[in-house]
């Protein structure tokens, strides 16, 4: 089940530096939120305070109508962490342990992804694409409420990209989890997400709230203000008016 996130007056100091916040988000149960921004803005910062792999200094993060709880958050990352020792399949298995429902868990989520041919391959047996959608089954197999993922295409070919942002939208399609990414991808964050967080800093501010509806012009705009001037007459005509979400159903 999707859980609505609340974060409120979100800071992280490291150092002297503040890098991140104070910030205030309401990210809404079941939708897709693409954070993106410059590097070094605090981008991951924010994630790795989500997923809990962060103290933050201040504020609280509360998922759904409880605290946040480890095992409900899913962890994809720029490349694909397997454990080079175990199958595809015990790595997606790694997360289940001791689960009734653990084979047909897995079996699940290696279909969603097209692995099922693999399952009994190791990741150095597989290309950087394959082992990226392994990670993704990895995250997805346990059903976490909340699914972070930081750049986790970045590393790939345009071609194993977007076939991966296909099988995200396949996944998400399939579970309806709350979902965060991160990109520096202007096309992949209005491909994938439902709202799209134009981050800056350090310390990291949300500056802009868009949604996939907006032009990329809007986007580079907002990451770029006065950068390279007025949107041009074709910057409407750059992404359908059709939502890409609904023209993928
Ligand atoms: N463990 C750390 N100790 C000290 N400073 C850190 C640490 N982690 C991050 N920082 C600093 O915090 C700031 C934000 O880093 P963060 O990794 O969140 O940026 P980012 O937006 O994810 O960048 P990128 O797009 O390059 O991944 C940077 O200035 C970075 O140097
Ligand atoms: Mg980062």
């Amino acid at each position: 089940m999707a859980h609505e996130v609340h974060i409120a007056g979100l800071a992280k100091t490291y150092g002297s530096q503040r890098v991140l916040g104070p910030l205030d988000l309401h990210l809404e149960a079941g939708t897709i939120t693409v954070v993106i921004g410059r590097s070094g803005c605090g981008k991951s910062t924010l994630l790795r305070c989500l997923g809990g792999l962060e103290k933050p200094d201040a504020g609280s993060i509360r998922i759904g109508a409880g605290q946040l709880r480890r095992e409900d958050i899913g962890y994809v990352f720029q490349e694909p962490r397997l454990m080079p020792w175990l199958t595809v399949s015990r790595n997606v298995a790694f997360g289940l342990r001791g689960h009734p429902a653990r084979d047909d868990r897995v079996a699940e989520a290696l279909a969603i992804v097209g692995l099922q041919q693999a399952a009994s391959l190791l990741p150095k047996q597989l290309s950087g694409g394959m082992a990226q959608r392994a990670a993704l089954a990895r995250a997805l197999a346990p059903k976490p409420e909340l699914i972070l993922l930081d750049e986790p295409f970045s590393a790939l070919d345009p071609f194993s990209r977007e076939s991966l942002q296909q099988h995200l939208l396949h996944l998400y399609r399939h579970y309806r989890t709350t979902m965060v990414l991160i990109t520096h991808d202007m096309d992949e964050a209005l491909t994938l997400g439902d709202r799209i967080l134009v981050m800056q800093g350090p310390p990291g501010k949300i500056v802009a709230d868009l949604s996939r509806h907006d032009t990329k012009a809007r986007l580079r705009e907002a990451l770029e203000p006065g950068g390279r001037g007025p949107p041009g007459p074709q910057a409407g005509a750059e992404r359908p008016q059709t939502p890409l979400r609904a023209r993928a159903l």
